[in-house]
């Protein structure tokens, strides 16, 4: 690490990893942290830490009486130099578990560089440590195998990523952090401006008209892997401060840029953790995604797809699905194979699941073994209905199918949970399979109960299918998006489009939203007017970076890929962050808190 040149006594020449059978005999220098010390009556056993691993460490009286007396002393996460002989452990004596296992460094000298009060919790790989206390003292944390290993893979996918896009002809370039609101779904961050009273910058939810921008200044291939901002509800793939590897591109197709995007992720598993992936990626359009998975990133690594079971209820008596169908509702179900013998509990529990996302309830028959039917509904199904639900489901003896009736949204929703539960109940999720799929042919929007309008469902500079131009106005519903999302194993790992690149087209999508044209030309006047001065045809795509890498480092979180993460509430336990600030500062800023 140091560069050949020794400057102190006490500065490494090597670090622990570097240590193996090759280097016995080998006078070496050594720092880092003691990860524990074990006492063996004449002998002292330190396990030394750096970053690179750990190795053994042996002081004797007869090596060192005075290195001996101070590693006596010594106590976990001490810092020191040690200083000393790479030497073969003993027969019997080697640990298989740790990379230098087979050799231990016998010491002659060592110097305390300092000295440490007792953790909070033990520095190991896979303690179980409540998660609050582990953020508290994250630099602590971090000193963990297992996240000192993500932040490098972290490192190495960024690196990877880079030198693919150099390859390709992309420039790196920054844009502001304090800009104006780009409306990419979430609220703000704001941060208000002292020099113009009243007035508010905001911290960008992503590059999106920026990069766009870039496009219209003829950079042609822009990318930059920038920290985006958006307050919003946390959750575990969730943050309010996250990266996204962002890129736009002119002249394109969607296919290129998903090719290429093929080929750059390709590489990044590759050189990360040495994985090949199979191309091209699978490919679902949004509403295919939807009918058979009930979700818009269907997690592909299992079957047990939703089926449409409305046809065998045509003639129905049954009250709850002749409703539904007669208010173009949709019945839709799957068929848990096996699982006929579910208890009574165990049907309530993904009952519940359901009707918590909104279903009035769970049909369900059960095929046990011996030919009988158990259900609610035995009673009520005709033998046709039946016969028809068998045909549909392919139902074997011992299987139990599941029914939803309900509006499409509540059905997708329902189900669409209900077969990750299931998925993962009943183990038919192999943790290790990678499955990568585009999904592709979006609505431009979608319906907004709770704003009674339509929203974008990607962002108001996404383009719609030439074609569906005509429905911007007349019915926008129908109208579909030139966008695509990549999924894996269920997570959504980016999102992009073709974007509008003429002022008409994007006047009427702001007019499709609600916005008037004052409005419109307010907020985004400068792109209307830039969309004029000779605008190429352009799109891209934004990764989540925290999300990508934890995907690779094969967490359940991102928290456990990002240094220092904030808590589900928006905090930063390390910091306090978000604080008081003092009543001067409020003032120059002009602002008054209401709390
Ligand atoms: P989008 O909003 O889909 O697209 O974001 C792109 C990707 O960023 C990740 N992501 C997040 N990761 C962690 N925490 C968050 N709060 C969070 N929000 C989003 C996801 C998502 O797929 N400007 C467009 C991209 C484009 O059109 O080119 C955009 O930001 O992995």
């Amino acid at each position: 690490m140091n560069q050949g040149k020794k400057c102190e006594p006490w500065q490494r020449t090597c670090c622990a990893s570097e240590l193996s059978l090759a280097s016995v005999g080998e006078e070496v220098v050594l720092n880092g942290w003691v990860q524990r010390r074990r006492d063996h009556g004449g002998l002292i056993f330190i396990d030394l830490r750096d970053r690179s691993g750990i190795v053994q460490v042996v002081f004797s009286p007869e090596g060192c009486r005075e290195a001996f007396n101070t590693a006596e002393q010594v106590r976990s996460e001490y810092v020191l130099a040690v200083q000393g002989r790479v030497e073969k452990r003993p027969e019997g004596t080697t640990n298989p578990r740790l990379k230098t296992g087979e050799i231990e460094v016998i010491a002659q000298a060592v110097w305390v560089l300092n000295h440490a009060k007792t953790p909070p919790f033990s520095i190991e790989e896979g303690v179980d440590v409540d998660e609050m206390v582990r953020l508290r003292y994250r630099y602590l944390d971090l000193r963990r195998p297992e996240l000192r290993r993500n932040l490098m893979l972290r490192h190495r996918a960024g690196k990877v990523v880079r030198d693919f896009l150099d390859e390709h002809g992309f420039l790196e370039i920054e844009t502001p952090m304090l800009t104006r609101s780009t409306p990419e779904g979430a609220r703000d961050f704001l941060v208000p401006s002292r020099l113009n009273p009243g007035k508010f910058y905001a911290l960008p939810q992503s590059p999106q008209l920026f990069k766009q921008l870039l496009m219209v200044a003829g950079m042609e291939r822009y990318f930059q892997i920038v920290r985006c901002f958006r307050d919003e509800d946390l959750r575990a793939d969730r943050q309010p401060e996250f990266t996204q590897i962002d890129i736009e591109m002119s002249f394109i197709t969607p296919e290129d840029i998903q090719a290429l995007m093929e080929k750059m992720i390709t590489r990044v598993f590759r050189e990360t953790v040495g994985r090949e992936l199979k191309l091209p990626f699978a490919r679902l359009s949004y509403q295919e995604a939807m009918e058979r998975y009930g979700s818009d990133k269907p997690d592909l690594r299992f079957g047990l797809p939703l089926l449409d079971a409305a046809s065998a209820f045509v003639a129905t008596e049954v009250k709850v699905f002749k409703n539904v169908l007669e208010k173009g509702g949709r019945i839709k179900g799957l068929n848990a194979k096996g699982c006929a013998s579910f208890t009574r509990r165990e049907i309530d529990e993904l009952t519940g699941l359901v009707t918590g996302l909104g279903a009035k309830g769970l049909a369900w028959i059960a095929f046990e073994a011996d030919g009988t039917i158990r259900s609610p509904l035995a009673k009520v199904l005709s033998g046709t209905e039946l016969t028809q639900l068998k045909d549909i489901f392919g139902v074997e003896p011992g299987d139990l199918i599941l029914l939803v009736a309900a509006d499409f949204h509540t059905v997708c929703l329902s189900l669409g949970q209900l077969r990750l539960f299931l998925g993962r109940k009943l183990g038919l999720i192999d943790p290790a399979a990678l499955s990568f799929v585009w999904i592709t042919d979006f609505p431009l929007f979608e319906w907004s109960e709770e704003e009674r309008r339509y929203v974008a469902m990607h962002h108001p500079f996404t383009s719609p299918a030439e074609e569906d131009i005509p429905l911007l106005e007349s019915n926008p519903g129908q109208v579909r998006a030139k966008a695509y999302d990549l999924v894996l194993n269920g997570v959504e790992l980016g999102g992009g489009s073709i974007r509008i690149h003429s002022r008409h087209v994007q006047e009427k999508m702001f007019k499709a939203l609600g916005l008037t044209p004052e409005a419109s030309q307010a907020k985004f006047g400068y792109l209307l007017e830039a969309f004029e001065y000779g605008t190429p045809p352009h799109g891209g795509i934004a990764f989540g970076f925290d999300r990508l890498i934890m995907l690779l480092a094969g967490e359940q979180s991102i928290r456990d890929v990002i240094a220092f993460p904030k808590t589900a509430s928006g905090t930063c336990l390390l910091t306090g962050a978000p604080a008081e600030v003092d009543a001067r500062q409020l003032a120059e800023l002009h602002v008054r808190s209401t709390v």
